[in-house]
């Protein structure tokens, strides 16, 4: 039997040229977002990657795609039902309450790197496992947090030398203007009704503002006309976006006001962002995105205090890098590669090796070096900073060549000063 791996995942390789599936990549990016955490200041936080099934109906909304028709959940061998974690979001919360961290203080900014899981069609930019970056900030509702959560989204672009991005916002206000906005969408969509795509349709009782964001031609036709959300937003939500504006404007960060952006999920009050590119395609470009919550604390038996984040995608990030064709940093090779000739070499560099690696310098051994050329060969395909030849006539000699593999510059040097001379290369480096 061959297995294969699952329709809509993949893996991540040590090697897998011009693919956003090198692992060395990844690791860029995850040092870049690290290093990002660490200059907004915020905490990480891990949680598992299942938890209870209602846990994500109650937290991202049974009415959602995303909770309604995406869940893997299976029933654990006590029958309960328990599903992988589609978002972060909800667990955080969760985890938040259960671990009464608003008793150690009211104000948190916590981040969490890792796997989701959504059964959706794959395709290009949509996968079954897909890796997000998610941060959250709990206990303040003001605007100038809304602006700190956009500029960092925004930074993570800046820093990665994305360029062709555009950032989408706008307010879906409170429970009130969302149940005042809906009954004037639904008046207006009902004598188009027969009109709409039949996603749109099997949408209008369910969640209707997500029609506003469906990508079917006819509905997008028919939706110009539509009134906005922006009309129906109470003073206060009114006044919190045009100062978060405001501020993004003083931020210098280039946003466009789409009073079309609803969202997936429901847990979403006042402002909602996206970052879209405009390299990759069609219903997959958004690279990222989020939004004020300010009662899903409550809802889930917490405390009563607002919350606002965003996640994005790691595969659309590394995608849209690759397309748009960014600096990634070169795979590190080991500062040493020793090609030993013969048993006697063979002994020798395993023993080299040992200090060398007891010094922190990172060595390998090609133990089935035959021919000198073919394992220097080896070396370069390693991007190895350095060769040490071990043949025959070396061993006679009681000497190593130590060949620079980026200056290809030999020299020969005697057995007793080999571990100061490369220790020395090493920490001049
Ligand atoms: P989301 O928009 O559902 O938000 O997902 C965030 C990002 O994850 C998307 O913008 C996209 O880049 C990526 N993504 C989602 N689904 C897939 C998939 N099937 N394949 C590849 N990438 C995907 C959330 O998850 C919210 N929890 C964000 C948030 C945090 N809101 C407030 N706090």
């Amino acid at each position: 039997m061959k297995y294969q791996i699952p329709k809509g995942l993949f893996d991540i390789l040590p090697n897998a040229k011009e693919s956003f599936k090198e692992v060395n990549r990844w690791q860029y990016l995850e040092s870049i977002i690290n290093k990002l955490a660490i200059d907004y200041n915020f905490e990480e936080i891990r949680v598992p990657i299942f938890e209870k099934t209602e846990l994500f109906l109650r937290g991202v909304g049974a009415t959602s795609d995303i909770a309604s028709k995406e869940l893997y959940t299976f029933l654990d061998k006590a029958k309960r039902s328990m599903s992988l974690r589609p978002e972060g979001t909800a667990s955080v919360m969760r985890a938040f309450i259960e671990n009464n961290l608003s008793q150690e203080k009211k104000f948190h900014k916590l981040y969490y790197m890792g796997p989701m899981f959504r059964y959706d069609r794959p395709q290009k930019g949509r996968y079954r496992q897909h890796h997000q970056l998610g941060v959250e900030i709990i206990g303040d509702k003001s605007f100038e947090i809304d602006a700190e959560v956009i500029d960092m989204l925004v930074t993570l672009f800046k820093r990665l030398e994305l360029k062709n991005l555009k950032l989408l916002i706008n307010s879906i206000g409170d429970l009130e203007t969302r149940t005042n906005y809906k009954k004037a969408l639904l008046d207006f969509l009902k004598p188009n009704f027969e009109n709409l795509s039949e996603e749109s349709k099997a949408r209008f009782d369910k969640n209707p503002m997500r029609i506003l964001d469906s990508k079917d031609e006819r509905d997008k036709k028919i939706l110009k006309e539509a009134p906005s959300i922006l009309d129906f937003l109470s003073d206060a939500a009114k006044k919190h976006f045009e100062n978060l504006l405001n501020l993004l404007d003083k931020l210098d960060i280039k946003y466009e006001v789409d009073s079309k952006l609803v969202r997936g999920l429901d847990y979403y009050d006042d402002t909602v962002f996206e970052v879209v590119s405009e390299k990759l395609g069609g219903a997959q470009n958004s690279l990222g995105g989020g939004g004020r919550y300010n009662s899903l604390l409550k809802s889930l038996g917490g405390p009563d205090l607002p919350g606002i984040g965003f996640a994005c995608g790691l595969e659309r990030i590394l995608q849209t890098m690759i397309e748009e064709e960014v600096y990634f940093p070169e795979k590190e090779g080991p500062f040493l590669y020793i090609i030993p000739i013969g048993e006697d070499a063979k002994d020798f560099a395993i023993l080299l090796a040992k200090d060398l690696r007891h010094h922190k310098i990172s060595v390998d051994i090609d133990l089935n070096a035959k021919k000198i050329q073919k394992s220097l060969s080896l070396a370069d395909k390693l991007n190895a900073k350095n060769a040490l030849i071990l043949a025959d006539d070396e061993m006679q000699k009681k000497v190593a060549s130590f060949k620079n593999l980026d200056k290809r510059e030999q020299q020969e040097i005697k057995f007793e000063d080999l571990k100061n001379f490369i220790r020395d290369k090493f920490y001049k480096l």
